[in-house]
């Protein structure tokens, strides 16, 4: 089959369930990576065909879309802070605002790091541990642990394939740990000089506001809190923060936009220092920062 067919019926497929635009892009997207073809091929090379075992591939792929199913759990991989991560239905698609909290962290931990002992990291509900391996391979040396409560979400996490950056920078791979978040603070984990989480922050009552693709696809688990307890990740965090985090030590969660305020009133209420709520690249509440008191 010619690969020009291929878009076609890719697009025809996939626009059942995405816009015209967001279709084209997402069989182009797809298609680069399954033959390793660039965006203009087809138009370059009119004649160029495509393997039978390729186009049943394809096909499959494209009746996965049509179904809804994000692009990423199709091609099983995501991109985050400029790396390549395995994803699977078990874990919550990388989001590009966590990169934020990456980046602030990346810095606080470059600042913070010449005392000669290794940085230490807790990455609270890490799901792909995209956060986890970001933090990791940014600052080589840091010792970063990071936990959730799913077992599928933690074979992922443990499966990221980093050994070459590793190998050139000497960064440690994250040690990946089951814990029940909501449960208090582990004792035996030692002390840390930051602690991280991106929780499940959506309110049930938000439900309706979001697209099936994720509703339907991304695990309810990693997403959703009940309407009437909307912070109570973040009373676990302070938990365990209060427990696990040095005099000094930098706590950073991502939040819900709607409860900015009240997630900082949370931390402060808890006993932390400098807390302070910070925006996203589109401007909303998404962060908050806190620090242990010395
Ligand atoms: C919003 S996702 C975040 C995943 C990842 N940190 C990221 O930024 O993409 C929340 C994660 O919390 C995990 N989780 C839900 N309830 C938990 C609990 N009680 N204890 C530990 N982890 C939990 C889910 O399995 C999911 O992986």
């Amino acid at each position: 089959m010619l690969l020009t067919e291929l878009i076609k019926e890719g697009r025809r497929t996939v626009s059942e369930a995405y816009p015209e635009a967001e279709a084209r892009e997402m069989v182009s997207v797809f298609l680069e990576e399954l033959l390793g073809v660039r965006k203009h091929t087809h138009i370059l090379y009119p004649d160029y065909a495509v393997s039978v075992e390729s186009v049943l591939g394809a096909r499959q792929a494209f009746a996965r879309m049509a179904a809804g199913e994000p692009l990423q759990y199709v091609m099983g991989k995501a991109y985050f802070y400029g790396r390549e991560f395995r994803v699977t239905p078990d874990v919550l698609i990388p989001r590009p605002e966590t990169e934020l909290l990456c980046r602030m962290v990346s810095r606080h931990l470059a600042d913070a790091g010449n005392s000669g002992e290794p940085l230490r990291v807790l990455d609270l509900c890490t799901g792909s541990g995209c956060i986890a391996w970001t933090l990791a391979l940014e600052c080589p040396g840091a010792e970063v642990l990071a936990a959730d409560i799913s077992s599928g979400a933690l074979s992922v996490a443990s499966s990221q394939s980093f050994d070459e950056e590793m190998a050139v920078s000497g960064a440690l791979p994250p040690v990946f740990f089951k814990a029940d978040v909501l449960a208090g603070p582990q004792k035996d984990l030692g002390q840390f000089d930051v602690i991280v989480s991106n929780p499940p922050y959506v309110m049930d009552k938000e439900k309706p506001l979001m697209r099936n693709n994720v509703l339907l696809h991304e695990p309810h688990l990693a997403l959703f809190v009940p309407d009437d307890d909307p912070l109570l990740f973040y009373r676990a965090v302070a938990s365990w923060a209060g427990t696990v985090l040095k005099a000094g030590g930098l706590g950073v969660v991502e939040i819900n936009e709607a409860l900015g305020p009240e997630t900082a009133a949370l931390m402060r209420n808890a006993g932390f220092a400098g807390v302070s709520v910070e925006k996203d690249l589109g401007g909303r509440d998404r962060f908050v920062r806190f620090v242990q008191v010395l």
